[in-house]
């Protein structure tokens, strides 16, 4: 069978393969804790679900324009204005089919071949693939736990080459919750405008930040990087809306209109009800946001203290997401029975097989030593899930 090289050499989503293998444990009738998932626990809220029934129902079933429904594009204006100050006409908004589609479109639209891309370590998994995809080329900046997984200015300028176009940077972030401070993101900002890049603002966690952070959105720095941000956002986390796939960008006339024509040939219009869903969810009240990023605050104390009193774990807490990112590497070299734990891959694959908990390796992140632990689970599947931790681990010698 041909494949294509570029299919050939791609991998399915590493995160991915972490949450099939626990669905198909607990396929078999095992009791597994999914510490692994990108998702929130709760259903969509009903005002939402309602909003999708009633477009059914008064017949928004056909196509609509492909980058979206005008009133939809507006109320997402409203929505990042009311959040971050920024305004946005319509013709600079598009909606796709999630904040994944939103970003390679951005991608698609502004990357050259051979151009670079820089993406800072550790990554959300799917940065560096969609990178590839458009014939980009990941340029990786390695940070540590001391700097809490945040680049420096100096890191970002020593990066930079006569091939760079763009940053992706992931604030709140995926893998390691971390959220940028305003003077950090000023000093990124003052180097973005020196060197004339684009900046990927991925914010779609930005509504899900704790310990009341003082968050803010890139492009709210000042008009003139605003022009050179592409804002991502979306509903999926912070209205535990993943599967309606609905994603936005906020951008440049001119951007938006290259990711329109790509999308119009490509996908068409995302799903028309999911659209009216997303209408409802920014534009109606917005209660059930805050109830849902309370709950998340709860947990993420719960497990930070929970994780930093299991022997050989180091964690630090994070303003945002629902992601911390602990420190495992004390257990690298320890073995028990025939498992020897080398890396971060194959202490995932020992604590499904021995404690049969879900957790994602830091090294599909591009940080070895790490292990991603989500909280977006009961408080009850967490405290089973670090006893089972707890036990498994200290089995390691
Ligand atoms: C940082 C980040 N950006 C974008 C996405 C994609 O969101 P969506 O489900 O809307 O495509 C995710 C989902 O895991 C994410 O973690």
């Amino acid at each position: 069978m041909h494949l294509s090289t570029k299919v050939n050499t791609m991998e399915f989503s590493g995160t991915m393969q972490i949450s099939g293998k626990a669905k198909e444990l607990k396929a078999q009738g095992i009791n597994v804790i999914d510490l692994s998932v990108g998702e929130p626990d709760f259903p969509t809220p009903q005002r939402i679900k309602n909003a999708a029934i009633k477009a059914m129902e008064d017949g928004h079933t056909g196509y609509t324009m492909a980058s979206g429904i005008i009133p939809l594009r507006k109320a997402v204006g409203k929505w990042i204005k009311d959040f971050s100050g920024v305004e946005y006409n319509t013709n600079e908004i598009i909606v796709s089919n999630g904040a994944k589609h939103s970003l390679y479109n951005a991608l698609q639209t502004i990357i050259e071949v051979g151009e670079e891309v820089i993406i800072p370590a550790p990554y959300w998994v799917t940065y560096p693939a969609l990178v590839e995809i458009v014939d980009g080329v990941p340029v990786y900046i390695d940070t540590t736990s001391e700097s809490n997984f945040k680049i420096t200015p100096n890191q970002l300028k020593d990066a930079i080459t006569d091939k760079t176009r763009a940053l992706i940077l992931c604030n709140p972030s995926n893998p390691t919750g971390s959220v940028y401070s305003k003077s950090e993101l000023e000093e990124i900002g003052k180097i973005v405008i020196e060197n004339d890049l684009y900046i990927i603002s991925d914010e779609i966690y930005s509504r899900l930040v704790y310990d009341d952070f003082d968050y803010v959105s890139f492009p709210s720095l000042s008009p003139e990087l605003k022009k050179k941000t592409i804002l991502i956002e979306g509903v999926s986390k912070s209205y535990s809306m993943t599967g309606w796939r609905i994603g936005f960008t906020a951008a440049d006339k001119e951007i938006i209109s290259g990711m329109g024509k790509l999308q119009s040939q490509m996908t068409s219009n995302p799903a028309s009800i999911s659209q009216y869903a997303a209408l409802e969810a920014i534009s109606g009240p917005q209660d059930d946001v805050e109830d849902m990023r309370k709950i998340f605050a709860d947990r993420r104390e719960f497990l930070f203290k929970a994780l930093n009193e299991i022997d050989g774990v180091k964690a630090e807490n994070a303003k945002g997401a629902f992601y911390l990112f602990p420190d495992f590497s004390s257990f690298f070299g320890k073995s028990y029975k025939e498992n020897k734990i080398e890396g971060s891959m194959d202490l995932a694959m020992y604590l499904i097989a021995e404690a049969k908990v879900a957790t994602v390796p830091g090294s599909v992140f591009g940080a070895e030593g790490f292990m991603r632990i989500a909280y977006a689970t009961s408080m009850e599947n967490l405290a089973e899930g670090i006893n089972r931790i707890r036990e498994a681990v200290s089995k390691l010698g």
